[in-house]
């Protein structure tokens, strides 16, 4: 939300200035009871299976959680079990919003603690329950003040396609219809984001007529058109545009089936296909995929059988993010992540505790001291980025009197 009209701004920036000036012991250490407090949220978040589709109980213990420490939580349904939880102090409409995910990617694994190593694992403990925890405990420390103008959301579904968050985004429960500072959590190594490839996702379908081995010609082999098609399409990725930002596009063949016997000639068969874009957008590379597999679907028509895509719901472009804040080290990510899915005109950064190399792995786990260093690093990203907000501003109104 950017004032346009100056008394306002000014209001809005003076009062933010207040609120920032004296430097808070908050900002540099970590007493040993926030430490402990830490420890205990993020063992509970762990501890509570809440893979996709599977987050009611995970929100209904954080949304008492956060009822407990006097915020206002609402449980935004998006299914009658599933929910998103926004929590926030007297105002419901912040300039800031803080959020990240409560469900994980399957299987389960649950919560340990070395206490000689340091080490705290199981399944969420990096991606993306640290960012959770270390969130919660990083806006605790700022209550008093900044506390009026932040809001906790905590979406479910991200691993899934974003279903929660592009259901708060998309309108009727969402507050206010702009923020002006939007800060996601996911396991980024404790840095600044400056941005992440794009997505495009799509499954091939081939379709040919079963008949004995024997007789191969009284068929339509679906495995070889899909076989032949896959050729292309690997010829075709080292052509995908790149960029010196993102380094090249990737096209993964995630799962590849057909057939049913070696002695049938295969009816049906499919592959589902991720493709990462570092450069262009997901229109221009579907142009290309479609372009380089119409040989082989015009021939597995000629023959009677055929070949079809289906893309995904949605493709984006690769996503550039704010990370230019003072202190902070910066690295561009290859994953996907709810950043996009928020629209609106804010600033936007991505920052979280743990490695994405182990986050959807059996041995994702991360160190508490990287947990406590989030703490400290969320609260001085959400200082700092107000900062930057309010220099910006003030360019603007100068700006703006000049004209
Ligand atoms: C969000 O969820 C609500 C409640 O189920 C539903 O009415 C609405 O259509 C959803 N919106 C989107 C864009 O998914
Ligand atoms: C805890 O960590 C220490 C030090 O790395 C290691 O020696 C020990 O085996 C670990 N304990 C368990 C139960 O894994
Ligand atoms: C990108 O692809 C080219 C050609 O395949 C290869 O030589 C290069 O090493 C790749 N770059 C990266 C960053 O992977
Ligand atoms: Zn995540």
């Amino acid at each position: 939300m950017i004032p346009r009209i100056l008394p306002a701004l000014s209001l809005a920036v003076t009062s933010l200035a207040v609120s920032l000036q004296s430097p808070t012991p908050e900002l540099t250490t970590l007493d040993a009871t926030t430490s402990k407090e830490l420890l205990h949220l993020h063992r509970k978040l762990v501890e509570i299976e809440s893979i996709t589709h599977n987050e009611e109980h995970v929100g209904d213990w954080l949304a008492s959680y956060l009822k407990d420490l006097d915020y206002n939580v609402e449980k935004q349904h998006i299914t009658k079990d599933r929910f998103n939880l926004l929590a926030y102090g007297k105002k419901r409409e912040t300039s800031i919003l803080v959020s990240s995910h409560i469900d994980t990617v399957p299987p389960f694994w649950p919560y340990y603690y070395n206490e000689t190593s340091g080490i705290i694992g199981g399944r969420g403990s990096v991606d993306a329950k640290g960012s959770v925890a270390a969130q919660i405990i990083a806006v605790q420390g700022l209550r008093k003040h900044l506390f009026d103008d932040i809001s906790l959301l905590f979406v479910v579904g991200e691993e899934q396609g974003g279903d929660g968050m592009r259901n708060f985004s998309s309108g009727k429960h969402r507050p206010s219809p702009n923020y002006d500072i939007a800060i996601f959590g996911e396991p980024t190594e404790g840095k600044l984001v400056c941005g992440h490839k794009g997505m495009l996702g799509f499954a091939l379908k081939a379709t040919g007529k079963a008949a004995h081995s024997g007789y191969p010609w009284l068929g339509i082999s679906a495995n070889d058109i899909l076989v032949e098609a896959l050729g292309s399409l690997l010829e075709l990725r080292e052509h995908l545009p790149w960029s010196k930002k993102y380094g090249n596009t990737t096209m993964n063949f995630g799962r590849i089936q057909g057939g049913v016997a070696a002695n049938v000639v295969a009816e049906t068969a499919s592959a589902n296909i991720a493709t990462r874009l570092a450069a262009g957008t997901p229109d221009v590379v579907k142009g290309l995929i479609i372009n380089a597999l119409k040989d082989t679907k015009a021939r597995a028509q000629q023959q009677g059988g055929d070949l079809d895509i289906d893309w995904a719901r949605e493709g984006y472009a690769p996503v550039d993010i704010d990370c230019k804040i003072e202190g902070f080290e910066t690295l561009t990510v290859n994953y996907g992540t709810d950043v996009p899915l928020l629209s609106g005109d804010h600033r936007r950064y991505l920052y979280g505790p743990g490695s994405i190399f182990v986050a959807h792995s059996d041995h994702e786990a991360l160190k508490r001291s990287e947990l406590e260093q989030a703490v400290l690093d969320y609260r001085r990203l959400i200082v700092k980025a107000s900062e930057v907000k309010q220099k910006k501003d003030e360019e603007r109104a100068r700006g703006q009197v000049e004209l």
